[in-house]
């Protein structure tokens, strides 16, 4: 499994599992099918409302904590720095472990300075081993980063072939952030399964649309951390570690960026909207 040195000096697998929208019965059975096809590193988030059941397969694995790498996100409602502390103590009782691997910001709302001082106590507790964002764009992003001691390690954003965050990339690179793909199949928008390019390319290495779009995202020094619910699915994206991208490859493939996110625009206030109101509505009975 390739790593990507992080701005710490931490150490984190180039490709993980991503647990999103996999409900908190069904994640111990597929982070353990991950686990069990070689992945290494899990990606959850307390607004998943699963953390516990990546817990209990990490818990049962057999495999060694220090071989696996957790990342978990605290979310807007435990925003401020004392319930953000609270919330990693929780997210650290649920995962099952003394210790988070990385540690993000979910979303650019409520008061993140207090969440992002809580998670430098955090990580300078031990309790976390390297701290970053999520969906902070441009100068939310630099306004953060320029103010705070600890620069992000991370900053995670929906990244694919067709939302390649060319000038995000250029822009976290001055503070050493390394950039980490959510979506980075796009979850299949704007065609990506059967897209033409992606077919030719992959037709030369007997390779899928699926496997064409992450070997160009870790080609390009991104993390990527695909989901799926199918075994042969789970496998095979992690299966790109045997052939190579041209040159000729990654420009035509680097063509394919719109240039803008397909999934989430972070400065619309309809957005802001829907994820200050998401818990009321997505947090399940009883969580
Ligand atoms: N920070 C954030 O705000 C944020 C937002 C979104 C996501 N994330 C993280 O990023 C992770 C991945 O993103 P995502 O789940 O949104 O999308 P994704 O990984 O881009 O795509 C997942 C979708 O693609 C399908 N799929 C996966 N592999 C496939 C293959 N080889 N061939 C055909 N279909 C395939 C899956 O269906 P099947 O299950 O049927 O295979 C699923 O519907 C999430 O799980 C989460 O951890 C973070």
């Amino acid at each position: 499994m390739k790593t990507i040195r992080l701005n710490n000096g931490v150490e984190m697998p180039q490709t993980g599992y991503g647990v999103w929208q996999i409900t908190p019965e069904a994640c111990e059975h597929f982070v353990t099918e991950a686990l069990n096809a070689g992945y290494r590193s899990i990606d959850t988030a307390q607004a998943y409302y699963n953390e516990e059941g990546v817990g209990e397969a990490v818990s049962k694995c057999g495999i060694p904590r220090q071989e696996l790498f957790l990342t978990t996100k605290v979310w807007i409602t435990n925003a401020g720095e004392e319930k953000a502390a609270h919330s990693i103590d929780e997210s650290l009782r649920k995962l099952k472990t003394d210790y988070i691997d990385l540690l993000l910001i979910h979303q650019p709302f409520g008061d993140y300075y207090g969440t992002y001082r809580a998670m430098e106590k955090a990580y300078k507790a031990g309790k976390v081993r390297a701290i970053g964002l999520s969906n902070f764009y441009d100068a939310r992003f630099v306004d953060l980063a320029e103010n705070m001691e600890v620069k992000p390690a991370v900053l995670q954003l929906e990244t694919h072939v067709f939302s390649q965050q060319v000038s995000m990339r250029s822009l976290i690179k001055e503070y050493g952030t390394q950039l980490m793909a959510w979506s980075p199949l796009a979850r299949g928008m704007n065609g990506l399964f059967t897209d033409g390019t992606l077919k030719a390319i992959g037709a030369k290495y007997g390779k899928d649309n699926a496997q064409v779009a992450l070997k160009f995202l870790t080609e390009e020094g991104i993390i990527i951390i695909p989901q799926s619910t199918k075994k042969e699915r789970i496998i095979s994206n992690l299966n790109i570690d045997d052939f190579t991208l041209t040159a000729a490859d990654m420009e035509a493939l680097r063509r394919l960026d719109t240039g803008h996110p397909l999934a989430a625009d972070f400065n619309d206030p309809q957005m802001a909207k829907f994820l200050l109101n998401y818990d009321r509505q997505f947090r399940p009975a009883g969580k």
